[in-house]
């Protein structure tokens, strides 16, 4: 497809792998590893298409509340997509970048995570980033604790903080705010997801479970968002 306007950052909440599960019997699991090949196949169209930045929402601060054989489960489907995706991404000249805490992940995760860092930091294509124990409340939490800091030491004065001054505090530092953001699977929330960074977003739900949605949706999500108006409050 060609776009009148293309995002410059797509933002995703990867909603409905269990219940794509449960409705097939499956364990949720299952799910979990149908969403992880659905999300090879929209990294790939990302590039294709020339998007600059993608954000996947593939685990909250609050998922540790789930059972730990399912969240044991989604670290390890999380390392074997490293291990069988980080040559391609690294060919595709794809930057991989993660938002959240996520040192707190289990040890093989983070150093699976830490490779590609290291391998694709010098990439220019798709900057591909990956929202890992992060929290949007948390986030911001964070960057007033650090805004505390910074003028406490004398480093930073209260007149100096302006919106681009703080949005430096947060994980998606040098990341422009998303344009558009997609939730799938039906839900109609925001779920502590980029609070402050979609301010002005365009949002498009899609009623699929994840692991259904293909590039041809994500294709049709970004024509939705070019059809639409952006006006950031102004008048057209
Ligand atoms: C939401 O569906 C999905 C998650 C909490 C996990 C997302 C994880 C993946 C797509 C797996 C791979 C991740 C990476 C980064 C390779 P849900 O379990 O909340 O679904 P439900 O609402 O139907 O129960």
């Amino acid at each position: 497809m060609k776009f009148e306007r293309l995002p410059d950052h797509v933002a995703i909440v990867m909603d409905g792998n269990g219940r794509w599960a449960k409705m097939r019997n499956l364990p949720r699991l299952a799910g979990h590893n149908a969403g992880m090949k659905a999300l090879k196949e929209i990294v790939k169209r990302s590039s294709t298409l020339g998007i600059r930045h993608l954000t996947v929402y593939a685990f909250s601060t609050e998922n540790w509340r789930r059972p730990s054989e399912e969240v044991g489960g989604i670290f390890k489907i999380l390392v074997q997509y490293v291990d069988k995706e980080l040559g391609e991404l690294h060919e595709n000249n794809v930057k991989v970048s993660v938002l959240g805490n996520y040192k707190k992940l289990p040890e093989d995760a983070v150093k699976k995570l830490e490779e590609a860092l290291r391998k694709t930091k010098d990439n220019s294509g798709l900057q591909f980033h990956i929202a890992l124990n992060y929290g949007s409340r948390d986030e911001i939490l964070q960057a007033v604790k650090g805004v505390a800091r910074d003028v406490a030491a004398g480093n930073l004065a209260e007149s100096e903080l302006t919106e681009a001054v703080f949005s430096q505090y947060l994980f998606t530092k040098d990341i422009p705010d998303p344009d558009l953001v997609i939730r799938t699977s039906g839900e109609v929330r925001l779920s502590n997801f980029l609070l402050w960074q979609s301010a002005y977003s365009e949002f498009v739900f899609s009623e699929v479970y994840w692991p259904d949605f293909t590039p041809e949706r994500y294709e049709e999500a970004i024509a939705e968002y070019a059809k639409r108006a952006r006006r950031f409050g102004g008048v057209k």
